[in-house]
């Protein structure tokens, strides 16, 4: 089978290799891989952001992928050859509070990734997509989705009565518009142009605001709430916007504090937190029931999956590149062929 590996940190060492075909074990099911998407995340591990915690030379990128089941194990019982499948994110994390156990194991980091033509996965590490998925729709989901479900919904319980408000155009900020939507909340999309604002729209956002030619976004936010504040803010960008998402938080609202696409450092009012009583959640993706309700949300919501672009497996490098650059609107995949 072919598979993208990386030869030495940096994306302009990813090569194209011929690999021996994996072959399952009991419990395992062989998946050949049809897509698979990428996050901010696949560009900090080519740069080997993630330390001794990840697999350096000889790394397979990419954690979210789909595919059909080719092959099964001794005693598979949930799936059969034909199946079409999508990977969890952490393949050993089912369900319950995240597990330092759990969390350690991701793939296109720790593990091998799905930047191949066939991989082996635990059966437990996998779900059916629905029929009216594709493999590119589902390949979006185990992270962007499920950390945006896992904010949305698991840890805001978000409904008709909450205002959300989210950051960018990115897979995981257009996830949330569009569960937040799904749930029947009002969103306040912050971009960074018009015509992405006028997008944002089109997805369900009621409002927008330019975050370049507003710099108190925060204020205005607040202000298209009659002065309460948004129940929730999905932080994706992190340095250049907690300051503002905490002036745009109603009192006892949550700020989900998911990435730190502009840093990873800011500095807090503490005073405006505690008096806030805010809470200021962490979320590490999601586990596999998180997945599953996300597919069943998408199915049954119709929720079309936003992809910027798709590449060939063989152009993983420039797939990157179009990550790093920030220019996407949505999700940027791979396709296997
Ligand atoms: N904690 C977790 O479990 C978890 C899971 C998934 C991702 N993440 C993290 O979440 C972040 C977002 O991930 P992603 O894959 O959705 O990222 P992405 O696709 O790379 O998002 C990039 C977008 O961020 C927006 N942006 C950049 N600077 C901004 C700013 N100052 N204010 C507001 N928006 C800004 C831009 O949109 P506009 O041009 O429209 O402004 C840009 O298109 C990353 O840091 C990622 O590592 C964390």
């Amino acid at each position: 089978m072919k598979a993208m590996v990386m030869e030495a940190l940096g994306t302009d060492n990813l090569r194209l290799k011929e690999l021996p075909d994996p072959t399952p074990g009991p419990g395992q099911v062989l998946v050949r891989l049809r897509a698979a998407s990428l996050n901010f995340r696949d560009v900090l591990a080519l740069r080997g952001g993630y330390g001794s915690r990840q697999k350096q030379a000889g790394l397979i990128p990419l954690s979210d992928g789909a595919g059909e089941v080719v092959e099964v194990g001794a005693g598979v019982r949930r799936f059969k050859a034909g199946d079409r499948v999508v990977n969890t994110f952490f393949p050993g994390w089912l369900s319950g509070p995240p597990d330092e156990r759990f969390l350690q194991q991701d793939l296109g980091g720790m593990e091998d990734g799905v930047a191949c033509e066939l991989r082996v996965f635990s059966e437990d590490a996998v779900l059916p997509i629905p029929a009216s998925m594709s493999f590119l729709e589902a390949a979006t989901l185990p992270c962007a989705a499920v950390t945006a479900w896992n904010a949305v919904r698991a840890h805001a319980a978000t409904g008709p009565e909450h205002v959300v408000l989210t950051q960018g155009s990115g897979g995981v900020a257009l996830f949330a518009l569009q569960f937040a939507r799904a749930a029947g909340a009002r969103v306040i999309a912050i971009s960074s142009t018009a015509e992405r604002l006028a997008r944002l729209g089109e997805l369900g956002a009621q409002h927008g605001i330019n975050y370049r030619e507003d710099a108190e976004w925060g204020k205005a936010a607040r202000k298209l709430t009659a002065g309460r504040g948004v129940d929730l803010v999905v932080e994706t960008a992190g340095a250049a916007t907690l300051k503002q998402s905490i002036r745009a938080a109603r009192l006892g609202g949550m700020i989900a504090m998911i990435g730190m696409v502009s840093g990873p450092t800011a500095e807090v009012n503490l005073p405006l937190v505690a008096m806030g009583s805010l809470r200021v959640h962490g979320i590490a993706v999601g586990n596999r029931e998180h997945l599953e309700q996300v597919l069943a949300a998408c199915a049954t919501n119709a929720i079309r999956p936003v992809i910027d672009r798709s590449f060939p497996l063989a152009d993983l490098g420039a797939a990157l590149k179009h990550v790093e650059s920030g220019q996407q609107f949505g999700k940027v995949c791979v396709e296997m062929g």
